[in-house]
């Protein structure tokens, strides 16, 4: 395993991941869609925003934590779904799933991921210490979508997020060109790439191999996983491009739990979600995974916030990768983000360790912020710590330079 302490920031731990995954596997992990124009974007959106700090606070009692539909937790973060922390480590999601219960912060798993729900209740659920949410991909098949929600519900899961963001299957042409598919197809160049990386080949290729067989999607219904594996079932033959709003009623009809959708982006959007009834929505573009002329939603998180007026709970991603960051969405009015690729980074160097390292790094940065900036506890981060920013000037407008 890579010396942790070494990684001080969360690109040192993408440095440490590029080293030590098979590149079609990282590039899968850390590559966005077509251009890479949202990706880069979600980071400079972030970066463009400045912060000014307060003289004279006396900070020493600050502290980060708070709480999250209304149970405490260790800072103001979840852990995104992500369908790929199972190859960045063998039963990454477990790992991510112990790594968030000891940072007291809930982590989401995803219906792609490759450890089925039922261990990650078993090992990481609240007998754990841990709060498990579960991410919804909803299939053309309805039916399998509801059992698949009813397998949560037994298992235990405080949360559904319905990704409502990805009707189709996005391009990304580095998968084609890395030679890189799932499930995993032996193609020449992959073959080549498992092997000019041993470690990762002994650590998690074979330990599958030699346990449950090549990773697969977990939490696909098995008649699925069949197609699939079979190379008959492709992502846009399974998933449903008719998604909409009926779907979003039935499934508040059977979900007993919180409910959310993830992946909005308009202000009329988020106030239908709480006529809906929903309890939360993640302002997200996939981490500029999905449309690349997405706009960054750091940017639209503000019009958004004042359309909810704290209605429902609002939550952030994409572009996460310091803890200022943090403080720049709840001053927008998030009350928590979701990170993807940088606790990502981390259990591909370390597992649960790696994870862990990641989301301290992100703690101690968000510590730092709030002391800078003169706030004791989260609840005190607000517009006024921001740069050029006037009441009734929108955050567009402030990153364009004016004021
Ligand atoms: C490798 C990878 C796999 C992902 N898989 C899913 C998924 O299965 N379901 C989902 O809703 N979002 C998925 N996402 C998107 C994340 O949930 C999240 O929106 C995004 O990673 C946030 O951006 P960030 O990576 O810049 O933090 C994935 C992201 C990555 C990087």
């Amino acid at each position: 395993m890579q010396n942790l302490d070494r990684c001080l920031n969360i690109w040192d731990l993408r440095a440490a991941a590029r080293r030590r995954l098979p590149k079609g596997v990282f590039e899968f992990v850390d590559r966005a869609t077509e251009d890479h124009i949202a990706v880069a974007n979600n980071r400079s959106a972030f970066e463009r925003i400045k912060l000014r700090h307060r003289a004279l606070v006396d900070v020493s009692q600050r502290s980060v934590a708070t709480t999250l539909f209304g149970k405490p937790v260790g800072l103001p973060m979840a852990i995104a779904p992500t369908g790929s922390a199972g190859l960045c480590w063998h039963e990454g999601e477990l790992e991510l799933a112990k790594a968030a219960a000891k940072a007291r912060i809930p982590l989401t798993l995803s219906t792609a991921s490759m450890t089925a729900m039922e261990k990650i209740a078993q090992h990481g659920g609240p007998d754990k210490g841990g709060r498990l949410w579960f991410q919804l991909y909803v299939w053309k098949q309805r039916e399998l979508s509801h059992q698949l929600i009813e397998r949560a519900n037994r298992n235990g899961f405080e949360a559904l997020i319905v990704t409502v963001d990805s009707p189709v299957s996005p391009n990304r042409e580095y998968n084609t060109h890395n030679g890189f598919g799932l499930p995993f197809t032996p193609t020449p160049r992959f073959v080549l790439d498992v092997l000019r990386h041993p470690v990762w080949a002994k650590d998690v290729l074979l330990k599958y191999y030699t346990t449950t067989g090549l990773p697969r999607h977990e939490n696909y219904p098995p008649e699925y996983q069949q197609s699939i594996l079979s190379g008959v079932g492709s992502r846009d033959a399974l998933r449903a491009d008719s998604l909409d709003w009926n779907d979003i009623a039935r499934f508040r009809d059977i979900w007993p739990g919180i409910l959310m959708i993830k992946g909005v982006n308009r202000p009329d959007d988020a106030v239908k979600a709480i006529e809906y009834g929903l309890d939360g929505i993640v302002v997200s573009n996939h981490g500029g995974r999905n449309m690349d002329s997405s706009a960054a939603p750091i940017d639209l998180l503000a019009d958004i916030a004042e359309a909810v007026n704290n209605r429902a709970t609002v939550i952030l991603d994409s572009g996460v990768r310091r803890g200022s960051d943090i403080a720049k969405a709840l001053a927008l009015g998030a009350k928590a983000v979701l990170t993807g690729r940088a606790t990502l980074y981390g259990t591909a160097v370390g597992g649960e360790a790696g994870a862990l390292r990641a989301i301290s790094l992100i703690r101690n940065e968000f510590d730092k912020t709030m002391a800078y900036t003169g706030c004791r506890s989260v609840d005190e981060l607000s517009p006024d710590i921001f740069f050029g920013y006037r009441s009734g000037n929108r955050l567009s407008g402030m990153t364009a330079g004016a004021v």
